[in-house]
């Protein structure tokens, strides 16, 4: 069996798992944050080390997966290593570690970090490989070709939201709180969950600009995962809250 035959069988079950988080994450919320009470989701280690291990594949996992591939070097690899690894070394190492996290709190092993840490794995290898071996061989004149401009685009405008409604999250609470508030202004007037919807619109966007199954099935399990869980939210706002603003809807704008 070559390579190749072992990259798709992984791209075929990462799609499937898809299917099935959309299926179970529509049934159950995954326990954590404001859907965690108690010992739901069972025995946790601490919310921040958890973060980092979960996210580690996706930090040191793919920047050691593409430093094998034969096209390393190459200008159009490079910038799709850029933008991955302006994400994760956020999302892996910053994030977690200026997240406002209530002491004790944590991140329930089996059913959050280990699933994570599998799937990161996973799309680390299937994404970092494809781009810096298995994939074409991507020419200079690909950085202008309506695909990359049009998925770099969406991809940082993606992130921009992402990390600006983070931003305004964390910025709720004060140094050692650890309620909840109606976040306001901007995107949060529209919709509860801009992080999510930012965090789509990345994956959309790198889909795009490799032009690669590899990167379609992440942005597939990336809304598998955080539809059903932006829709959760939504709905616990409005329990919560008796003025949430009526408007709002959870991820999509004037439509979801
Ligand atoms: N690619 C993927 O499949 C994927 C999957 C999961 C997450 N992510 C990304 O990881 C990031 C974090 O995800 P998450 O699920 O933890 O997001 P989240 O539920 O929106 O929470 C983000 C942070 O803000 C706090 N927070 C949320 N709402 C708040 C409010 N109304 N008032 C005060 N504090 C509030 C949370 O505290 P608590 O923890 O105490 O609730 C948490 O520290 C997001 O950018 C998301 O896009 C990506």
């Amino acid at each position: 069996m070559s390579e190749l035959d072992i990259h798709r069988m992984i791209l075929l079950a990462v799609f499937v798992a898809a299917g099935a988080t959309f299926a179970a994450t529509g049934l159950k919320t995954v326990p954590y944050g404001r859907h965690r009470s108690g010992g739901d989701g069972g025995f946790g280690i601490p919310e921040r080390l958890g973060w980092v291990v979960m996210e580690a594949p996706c930090v040191f996992g793919f920047w050691w997966i593409f430093q094998q591939g034969g096209n390393k070097g190459e200008l159009v690899p490079m910038v799709f290593l850029c933008m991955w690894m302006t994400h994760y070394v956020h999302r892996g190492i910053i994030y977690p570690l200026r997240k406002r996290v209530a002491a004790g709190k944590t991140l329930p092993l089996l059913m959050v970090v280990v699933p994570g840490f599998i799937f990161n794995s996973a799309n680390a290898y299937l994404n970092a490989r494809w781009i810096s071996a298995l994939g074409p061989a991507y020419p200079i004149a690909w950085l202008w070709s309506f695909r990359f401009l049009y998925g770099a685009l969406l991809f940082v405008t993606g992130f921009v939201i992402n990390r600006w409604a983070d931003y305004k999250l964390r910025t709720l609470r004060a140094p050692g709180e650890t309620g909840y508030r109606i976040p306001r202004g901007g995107l949060y007037d529209e919709v509860s969950c801009p992080n999510y919807m930012g965090e789509l619109l990345q994956w959309i966007g790198f889909a795009i600009a490799t032009w690669s199954l590899s990167g379609a099935v992440f942005a597939v399990f990336t809304a598998a995962n955080l539809v059903p869980r932006a829709v959760s939210h939504h709905l616990w706002y409005q329990r919560q809250f008796p003025n949430y603003p009526r408007r709002r809807r959870a991820i999509i704008p004037y439509l979801l």
